[in-house]
């Protein structure tokens, strides 16, 4: 089985390069080939997503950001893989052809249901702050907050990556086939080349001075100085023989050894900005199960990854509010968004007050989403005009404790996927190197991810501390959520997004379009959004949610209309598995 499977993923990987080659003006295409069932599958699944269908399959289905990781998935699955082997492919290849969102310099969460046990498992493979890194770190001498990017340009910025100790954790514990051939079809993607897609030669063009200020970056995405073009072959070696040390090695190949070295110095010497990483933060790093975070919505269990993370917590309370209302009058009308902008207004709220890394600071996880006090914040909604003003509630608290705001912003990179196989295991994991291109710093290969800016820059207001401000060891808060919607104790929907702190609208809309506006995946993440976080209402341009600025004004929301890029793949799961894959981005829905 082991032989045949490495036989199958090189031959395809070959022949799909050749046909890559073939038709490097447009790159999206060229995995259309005739070669094989699945080339001829990404072929249909690029047709179902141009054409607005949902994807559909008896067995297996993977649903990622770009089609080549899609394939290698597919690939495991149809040999037999289960989700969480075909997790370690799809990452291992979205680190190479979507290098700017997530890889192995970045961190994850999954949230994994077991088909055996039916048990469900969040893992969290969030970076973490170096040991010798203080609350100061994002300030000024005088104590103020640095700019964005001169915080995330540069070794700073960067954290102990967890993302590929989170593909052996997952492997170790649920994978079937062998850890070194999971990683053949993106070793053979890297050192044979891919033609670089329009989205990472867009972003690139958009970046370029950033990316021009370190020697290997500049390399590697500025090719004789000039933006990588779409089409353009992109050859890896590095990152296959990173892969290669991965394969022989595992995890600990990555995290020891000349590789951590080399990401050290990478770090400590950053011209400009170095940052505080050491040999030590590597080596301590480890993956944590945290248990998952539920929330009720009608009749079903929304579950997702806790602290760090701020998603499954914020994503279940505004579900948890809206439960009580009714949705039915659809997305485009006024007072359905007057109820789910507040909601999230009054989820964000908590959020910015409570949340942030549970194993620092006590974080009433439980209090946040307790149906009781839920109700209380829900009260608040029973008006027919924006709230005038929202602020932080009162949950349950297993202490007595008392945290200043936050209100730091998130910026958008990241990258979702979704996976069932064929014994019916779930994975859905959001992974990222934060924003677009990390730190810029890159090593072997990889790009280093600028985690540590999810932190609060300000450890105080008015003198009381933030919660989400930085520590030595401790991980920043997340927006990212992976979810996985259970009814009866059975998986029915797996969904996520990229998209900063509107990831959680996202999500949250993603599920209201399904459970309640009867929406296919795919008209579910595709559905234009609408999305408020500390006030603002944004309206997606160019779509028929502008419709709603006029009434929102009209109730007293400050209305902004602007590009609003989610990365959404979700997967439903009945009799048949239905894929779908977000139009704003480059990815498909796989299966069989
Ligand atoms: N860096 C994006 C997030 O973790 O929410």
């Amino acid at each position: 089985m082991r032989r045949l499977l490495l036989g199958l993923m090189l031959v395809a990987a070959q022949t799909a390069q050749a046909q890559q080659a073939a038709d490097a003006v447009a790159p999206e295409a060229a995995t259309s080939g005739s070669f094989d069932a699945i080339s001829e599958q990404v072929a249909r699944s690029l047709a179902a997503k141009s054409d607005g269908r949902v994807v559909e399959a008896s067995n297996w289905m993977v649903a990622a950001a770009n089609p080549w990781a899609a394939e290698a998935g597919a690939r495991v699955l149809g040999a037999g893989g289960t989700a969480a082997d075909a997790l370690v492919a799809v990452q291992a290849v979205l680190g190479l052809v979507e290098p700017q969102s997530s890889g192995l310099g970045g961190g994850a969460f999954l949230v994994y249901f077991d088909a055996a046990s039916q048990e469900l498992t969040t893992l969290d493979g969030r970076e973490t702050a170096p040991l010798n890194a203080t609350p100061r770190l994002f300030q000024d001498d005088g104590g103020e907050p640095l700019g964005f990017f001169d915080a995330v340009v540069g070794g700073r910025s960067v954290g102990t990556p967890g993302t590929p100790a989170l593909m052996q954790a997952a492997h170790d514990r649920w994978g079937a086939l062998p850890w070194e051939d999971l990683l053949t079809p993106a070793i053979a993607l890297a050192d044979t080349g891919f033609p670089v897609s329009a989205r990472l030669a867009g972003l690139v063009e958009r970046d370029a001075e950033r990316l021009g200020r370190f020697e290997a970056t500049a390399s590697y995405f500025l090719p004789q100085g000039a933006p990588l073009r779409e089409g353009a072959m992109l050859v890896n070696t590095d990152y296959a023989d990173t892969l290669r040390a991965m394969a022989d090695g595992g995890a600990a190949a990555f995290y020891s050894g000349a590789i951590a070295r080399d990401i050290v110095s990478t770090v400590q010497q950053a011209d400009g900005n170095p940052g505080v990483l050491s040999t030590l933060d590597l080596s301590i790093y480890e993956v944590k199960e945290r248990a998952p975070v539920c929330a009720v919505f009608r009749a079903h269990d929304v579950c997702g990854m806790g602290p760090p993370s701020s998603g499954a917590l914020t994503v279940g309370q505004i579900l948890g509010m809206l439960d009580g209302f009714d949705l039915g009058a659809g997305p485009l009308d006024a007072e359905v968004r007057r109820l789910m902008g507040d909601a999230a207004r009054l989820a964000f709220a908590d959020r910015g007050r409570y949340m942030a890394d549970s194993d620092y600071v006590p974080v009433p996880v439980d209090g946040l989403v307790d149906p009781a006090y839920l109700a209380t914040r829900a009260a608040l909604l029973q008006g027919d005009t924006a709230l005038p003003e929202v602020t932080a509630g009162s949950p349950e608290f297993d202490h007595a404790l008392h945290w200043a705001d936050d209100t730091s912003l998130e910026f958008p990179s990241t990258s979702h996927f979704v996976i069932v196989d064929a014994s019916g295991n779930v994975a859905s994991m959001t992974t990222t190197i934060e924003n677009a291109f990390g730190s810029r710093l890159m090593v072997r290969g990889f790009l280093l991810n600028n985690e540590l800016t999810d932190f609060s820059f300000r450890s105080h207001a008015n003198g009381v501390p933030i919660a989400n401000r930085v520590a030595p060891g401790k991980r920043p808060r997340s927006s990212m959520s992976p979810t996985i919607v259970l009814k009866d104790g059975a998986p029915v929907l797996a969904i996520g997004s990229p998209g900063g702190s509107r990831i959680i609208g996202y999500v949250a809309q993603g599920i209201v379009a399904h459970l309640v506006w009867g929406m296919d995946v795919q008209q579910a993440v595709a559905l234009p959004h609408a999305v408020n976080r500390f006030g603002t209402y944004d309206l997606e341009a160019g779509t028929a949610a502008e419709s709603l600025a006029e009434p929102l004004a009209a109730m007293g929301y400050e209305v902004n209309t602007r590009a609003l890029t989610s990365g959404l793949h979700a997967i439903s799961i009945s009799d048949v598995l239905k894929g779908g894959a977000d139009p704003r981005r480059e990815g498909i829905a796989l299966g069989q």
